[in-house]
């Protein structure tokens, strides 16, 4: 697949990313924060975001898989999919979250499917803040009420790869976010 279209260029996500440390510093000064990024797609966004973070905080991972028939790479890429909303969890937390300030990041907001369902099961935890940053956000796809509380950009409802964000598993290594064409 070679006709890949920019979205959002690396230098722009840069910026964005900076801006939403930045927000993220503010609202949490003088405390500290656990970054819990949700596997896998969200690796990248997490390791930039955390260095504009200029606060005492941790890192950790939460793996899930979404129940629901996924179709093959072709047809989810023509009209996408929507799971269950129910979560297998891949890989738990590694630390109590009770009483903790706990920033859930994610790489897409999507259907909210997946999001609502982690921060209900996370929130049964206790922490003491529990907010979340998103780098996409589609919210044409919308199918629970949902708002991310640090969301970099909100894009239209386009297969979108780069930066963490996978067709078939590929891509996650682009440094720009791109489109892949539905046609
Ligand atoms: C993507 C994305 C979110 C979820 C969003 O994960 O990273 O976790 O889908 O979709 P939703 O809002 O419709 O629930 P995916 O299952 O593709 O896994 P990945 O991060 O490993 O690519």
């Amino acid at each position: 697949m070679t006709d890949l279209k920019v979205l959002i260029t690396r230098d722009a996500i840069a910026k964005r990313v900076g801006e939403l440390g930045a927000d993220i510093t503010k609202d949490f000064s003088g405390q500290s924060i656990i970054l819990l990024g949700v596997l896998k797609g969200a690796a990248i966004f997490l390791s930039d975001l955390a260095r504009h973070v200029k606060l005492d905080a941790t890192f950790d991972f939460i793996g899930v898989s979404s129940y629901g028939n996924r179709p093959s790479p072709a047809s989810e890429l023509k009209s996408g999919w929507d799971s269950t909303g129910e979560v297998r969890l891949l890989k738990d937390v590694d630390q109590s979250l009770k009483d903790k300030n706990v920033i859930l990041v994610e790489d897409i907001l999507d259907t909210g499917l997946t999001m609502t369902y982690l921060k209900k099961l996370l929130m049964a935890r206790q922490p003491r803040s529990l907010k979340v940053a998103a780098l996409l956000d589609k919210p044409s796809r919308r199918k629970l009420p949902l708002e991310g509380d640090y969301v970099g950009f909100k894009i239209p409802d386009e297969f979108v790869v780069g930066y963490g964000l996978d067709y078939a598993e590929k891509y996650r290594n682009l440094a720009d976010i791109c489109v892949v064409p539905r046609e």
